[in-house]
């Protein structure tokens, strides 16, 4: 039997999956042929086909154990019951590339700019290529061009801001799943919906926090960054997530003491943003009102 190193799929689906690829537009025999024994053969995560008119991605699910991090996040929040702590609950890899296809349909509908949707089957989808990632071209900007790189995650703490302001949650914006669209910037990888397990200023004020852990230390101009992205979030951002955001920040802030103490023994880079992230936004909240 065929097997499609993906769980419980053989030679039938084979088929099914040829009958489906071939409804995708604007691919010939030769593009089918290698997506098939990519989805056949491959095993990585996610990674890029080359086919004949653009570029795609194949995203797998189900390929990773639950991390360590995961494991403990549970385990933390069942002892401290905070909501934005919450794990989202583990699905299996078909409910997880239904969930993903799902989240890209929804934010298409309110207006959001994301990959387009090829293919999706049990446990995989297929993904039209969406360009140089917003991180890619951080990491161009960084030395060359200080002012347009601290300018870019400037926009992307707007950007984050617009997608709030639609009623949504991303639940993982990071620079990496962020991608140009013209002068604005369209988002992916909605893997994570925190939604299911939080409500949704409480999912969008821990967006901002998760930004923020990016932006806080790789801003090249520091607190001028930090005070400009904040400002940027702010103005698009819906009342009940600033006003949720003050109150995460709070119970984060009361860690900070505990952070700077570890972290005079040992300063690990995750250790360093949070420090960093979170003073900031303390900081945040007595130079702006959230009424
Ligand atoms: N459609 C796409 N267009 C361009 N790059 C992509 C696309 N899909 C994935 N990538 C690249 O692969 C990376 C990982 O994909 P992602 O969906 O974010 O999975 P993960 O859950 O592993 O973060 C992205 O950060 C991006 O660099
Ligand atoms: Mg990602």
């Amino acid at each position: 039997m065929i097997t499609l190193g993906l769980p419980g799929i053989g030679a039938g689906e084979v088929v099914d999956q040829t009958t489906k690829l071939n409804s995708i537009p604007n691919l010939n025999g030769k593009d089918i042929e290698t997506l098939l024994t990519v989805l056949v053969n491959g095993s990585r995560r996610v990674e890029r086909v080359s086919l004949s008119s653009c570029g795609a991605w194949i995203k797998r699910y189900g390929t990773e154990k639950p991390s360590t991090w995961r494991h403990l996040q549970a385990m933390f929040s069942r002892i401290v019951p905070i909501a934005f702590l919450r794990p989202c609950a583990y699905l299996s890899p078909r409910q997880m590339a239904e969930r993903e296809r799902r989240r890209i349909v929804l934010f298409k509908e309110r207006g959001i700019a994301v990959p387009d949707v090829l293919y999706a089957s049990n446990g995989a989808i297929v993904l039209a290529d969406a360009g140089m990632t917003v991180q890619q071209r951080l990491w161009q900007l960084r030395d060359g061009d200080p002012a347009a790189h601290d300018d870019l995650m400037v926009v992307c703490a707007a950007e984050l801001g617009r997608l709030h302001a639609k009623g949504l949650c991303h639940g993982r914006p990071y620079p990496r799943d962020m991608f140009f669209v013209g002068d604005r910037l369209g988002f992916m990888d909605f893997e994570e919906d925190p939604q299911t397990v939080m409500p949704l200023e409480v999912a969008q004020a821990r967006d901002v926090w998760l930004l923020f852990l990016q932006i806080a230390t790789g801003a090249r101009f520091g607190l001028q960054t930090q005070n400009r992205a904040y400002e940027a979030w702010f103005e698009h951002a819906p009342a009940a997530a600033r006003v949720e955001l003050q109150r995460m920040i709070r119970f984060l802030g009361g860690f900070l003491f505990l952070a700077r103490l570890i972290g005079r023994v040992h300063m690990g880079s995750d250790l360093q943003r949070f420090i960093v992230a979170t003073s900031f936004l303390m900081h945040a909240f007595t130079n702006y009102s959230v009424d």
